[in-house]
């Protein structure tokens, strides 16, 4: 195989260059998501003993969990040129052309967000993917006729925070889905010690947890973590960054022992002091406190719900005792199935 270029030009958040700085490039750096990075590894090896092309890849999970990261690590590992770009970037079928026929044999296509694909570039998608074609309309009106082209074998790797929105269609293109899972506590603070490491920092005993604990299971935040415990700890603690400095700095930042932030608390106190502890549909709720009902759906709700503070039903986004419990409230008795209802005193 030839050298290994990564162009790494990904269209990510704030402060880019710290992000890229503490991605793992390797499979070996990747923490965590054991079981998604074993099959990643079996599927790339076995890629390149056949000398073959790798199969499609999507790769699913909420915010900050290293999709962006595991499609470098893949291309990285199969010695491939990684493109990127992310579903709302491509707006004609021209773009989608431009970009494929580009790319050079076993090389990888990275689309982001490609649950926001405009459904015209997905249908012009599926026989690229599946027989590596592309058909191609040339003119407008009488003389318009459709050239089909060949394109080199490649690799299309997409990440999406929303899987339920990819199409049946899409999704059965993909040879492998993976979804990627929150961190526990203790994978998160071996990142946030491999990342302290590489910002040059020292921390003291249990200060990886204490931050890794805050974290909601994701690494971005982590890592975004750890740079203002670092800035805090130079500024009133000498630069020593003890459990107890990573603390008070987390504290300062209205981040509690369970990691919530406002939005979080915000989120439980309208379901159950506004809506009765519903259930409430995701729209009015984001009406109530004031934030995109997309952004509760992909940010806020699944971790929320994978700690069992709500559950989402049929009729909308229900608080679970937990929830009375974090906000200090208790819960209140239900009825059980088969027990006469039992009214208040
Ligand atoms: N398993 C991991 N091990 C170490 N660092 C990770 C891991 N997953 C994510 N990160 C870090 O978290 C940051 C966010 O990951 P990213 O791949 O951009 O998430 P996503 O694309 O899922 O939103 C990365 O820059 C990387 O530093
Ligand atoms: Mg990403």
């Amino acid at each position: 195989m030839s050298e290994s270029v990564v162009k790494s030009s990904p269209p990510e958040p704030i402060d880019a260059a710290f992000e890229i700085s503490l991605r793992p490039p390797l499979f070996e750096e990747f923490a965590g998501q054991d079981k998604t990075v074993e099959r990643l590894r079996v599927m790339v090896d076995a890629a390149k003993t056949r000398n073959d092309t790798l199969q499609h890849i999507l790769l699913s999970g909420p915010p900050g969990l290293g999709k962006t990261t595991l499609a470098y690590i893949i291309g990285n590992a199969m010695g491939a040129e990684v493109r990127t770009t992310s579903g709302p970037m491509i707006e004609k079928a021209g773009d989608l052309a431009g970009l494929l026929t580009n790319i050079e044999r076993g090389g990888v296509l990275f689309i982001d967000e490609i649950h926001r694909l405009a459904p015209a570039i997905e249908e012009y998608l599926y026989p690229a993917m599946e027989d590596f074609k592309l058909d191609i309309v040339i003119d407008q009106g009488p003389s318009a006729r459709t050239v089909r082209l060949n394109l080199a074998p490649f690799t299309l790797i997409g990440a999406t925070t929303r899987s339920g929105m990819i199409s049946d269609p899409l999704r059965s293109r993909f040879g492998m889905n993976c979804r990627l899972d929150y961190y526990t506590p203790e994978v998160l603070a071996s990142i946030v010690s491999r990342s302290a490491g590489l910002l040059g920092s020292t921390l003291g005993p249990g200060a990886d947890l204490e931050v890794a604990r805050r974290a909601r299971g994701t690494p971005r935040i982590a890592n975004n973590l750890l740079r203002w415990v670092r800035d805090y700890a130079l500024v009133r603690a000498d630069g020593k960054i003890t459990a107890q400095t990573a603390a008070d700095a987390l504290t300062m930042l209205d981040i509690d022992a369970d990691g919530f932030d406002e939005m979080d608390k915000r989120i439980l106190e309208a379901i159950i002091g506004l809506f009765d502890g519903g259930p409430v549909g995701v729209n009015s709720l984001a009406v109530a406190i004031g934030e995109e009902s997309g952004t509760i759906e992909e940010v806020h709700e699944p971790y929320l719900i994978m700690q069992g503070y709500i559950k989402r039903t049929a009729q909308g986004r229900v608080a679970m005792p937990k929830a009375y419990r974090k906000i200090g409230l208790e819960p209140p008795k239900k009825a059980t199935p088969g027990q006469p209802e039992l009214f208040g005193e």
